[in-house]
């Protein structure tokens, strides 16, 4: 075994309740612990003291594929038990994953922006709302939360994360700290948040998390944005929350956000993305992130919010799946695409197009809407305790829209049905 460090197969840690225990499809995660550990930072995934010939044991799933280096052979983009399960499970058909994880500030705009005060109650209620719509699970697998939800409770008094476990609905959290000014790029961001992020993911694991997010933005701008700087800033710091989540026993959401904002033609757009993307996966190898146990959440390729004479639906369809094609490995399960500031029904028409064409899409193709999926409910709940009932039916229609998209099968004729009129079955019936 290594002095560099030892990979132990724990049993899994008590869960926050016995409901997540049962429910979620997270078998036994896995630690990487240093021999000689105290006080030092190890870094995930780095390679084990390399041996001088090839081990002979057989590879397997669940078994890194081996490389030959100048030292010797060493383990790399390992695949790791249980976690390409629960990527699996989060993207299940015709599922896909209610971005819940506005920060404070964030929330607070949305809700004073609809004349509703941000209180830590309000915010609580509005998640419980949502959290608690009837059967959800059929069209959401996972939904990310932020700090202060995780640790919130319901009116009954369970917390909110083991309503959503004991749903079937596998919880995660949002970890970065935020997007702030990269040094020497003036009009850009880094996301910060890695400092202090391994122990804060083993907190949020007890809590029963399932897997993270990490969000990093690249702004598009006629001056030359973005720099190669600040994709290779941000491409490695994911890298680097991506490794620390495997290690961690949490599947990571990858987020490289290339924003809809400016006047951009849709092939910037697709150039720009496609460039982030590859730099992404370039810093995902070296870091040995493990593609099977991780989900990456793009954004769709569009031209710019503010551009006169906007794409049509199948240019914007086929213009993604183009760049996934040539910048996403196969081995990624799942690709689960933000919303961005895109209308509701519009996200929704994309997802499908992007689903309905022609060719090879070897990763499922499914949603992480925030605003696309809540914006409806929002505006209907306004802070009321009397109207929980009509957002419920709003989201749930808005959910059950896109869950059909994520399997290719929405049509315009569903807008004009109601919440709650359809046991999914009917989505989820072969054709
Ligand atoms: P939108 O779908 O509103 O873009 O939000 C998704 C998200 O999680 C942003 O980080």
């Amino acid at each position: 075994m290594s002095n560099l460090m030892v990979m132990a197969v724990s049993s899994a840690r008590p869960l926050a309740a016995a409901t997540a225990r049962r429910a979620l499809p997270v078998t036994a995660g896995f630690r990487v612990k240093m021999a000689s550990q105290r006080g030092q930072h190890i870094l995930p995934g780095a390679p084990r003291q390399p041996h001088c010939r090839a081990p002979s044991r057989r590879l397997s799933a669940h078994r890194g594929a081996l490389r030959f280096t100048p030292e010797g052979w060493e383990e790399h983009m390992p695949t790791m038990s249980g976690l390409d399960e629960t990527a699996r499970a989060i993207v299940a058909d015709g599922k896909g994953i209610l971005a819940a994880d506005e920060t404070v500030s964030t929330i607070t705009k949305r809700l004073t922006a609809r004349a509703i005060e941000s209180t830590a109650e309000r915010r609580r209620a509005y998640r419980e709302m949502l959290f608690s719509t009837p059967d959800l699970a059929a069209f959401i697998g996972g939904v990310i939360l932020q700090d202060e939800t995780i640790r919130q409770d319901s009116s009954t008094g369970i917390p909110l994360i083991e309503l959503l476990a004991g749903r079937g609905i596998i919880p995660g959290i949002k970890v970065d700290a935020g997007v702030h000014p990269l040094a020497g790029a003036p009009g850009e961001f880094v996301a910060e948040g890695l400092d202090g992020l391994r122990g804060r993911l083993e907190e949020y694991r007890e809590l029963g998390a399932r897997f993270a997010k990490w969000r990093a933005v690249f702004i598009i701008r006629d001056d030359g944005l973005p720099t190669a700087k600040c994709i290779h800033a941000n491409a490695h710091a994911l890298a680097r929350y991506a490794a620390l989540c495997q290690e961690q026993g949490l599947v990571p959401i990858v987020e490289p956000e290339v924003l809809m904002e400016g006047a951009h033609a849709l092939e910037r757009c697709e150039d720009v993305t496609g460039r982030v993307l590859q730099a992404v996966f370039n810093e995902l190898f070296d870091a040995r992130v493990s593609l099977e146990g991780m989900l990456l959440k793009p954004n769709m390729i569009t031209p710019g919010q503010g551009r006169a004479g906007q794409a049509s639906v199948q240019e914007v369809a086929e213009a993604t799946l183009r760049a996934l094609t040539r910048h996403v490995p196969p081995a990624v399960p799942g690709v689960v695409f933000l919303s961005g500031g895109q209308d509701p029904v519009l996200a929704t028409q994309h997802l499908n197009a992007i689903n309905a064409l022609d060719g090879p899409k070897p990763w499922k193709l499914s949603f992480s809407y925030g605003r696309a999926l809540q914006d409806e409910a929002l505006e209907v709940w306004r802070g009321r305790r009397e109207h929980v009932l009509a957002a419920q039916q709003a989201f749930h229609h808005r959910a059950w829209c896109d869950s059909a998209a994520a399997l290719g099968r929405y049509s315009g004729d569903m807008e004009g049905e109601a919440g709650f009129a359809h046991p999914d079955s009917t989505l989820h019936a072969p054709h």
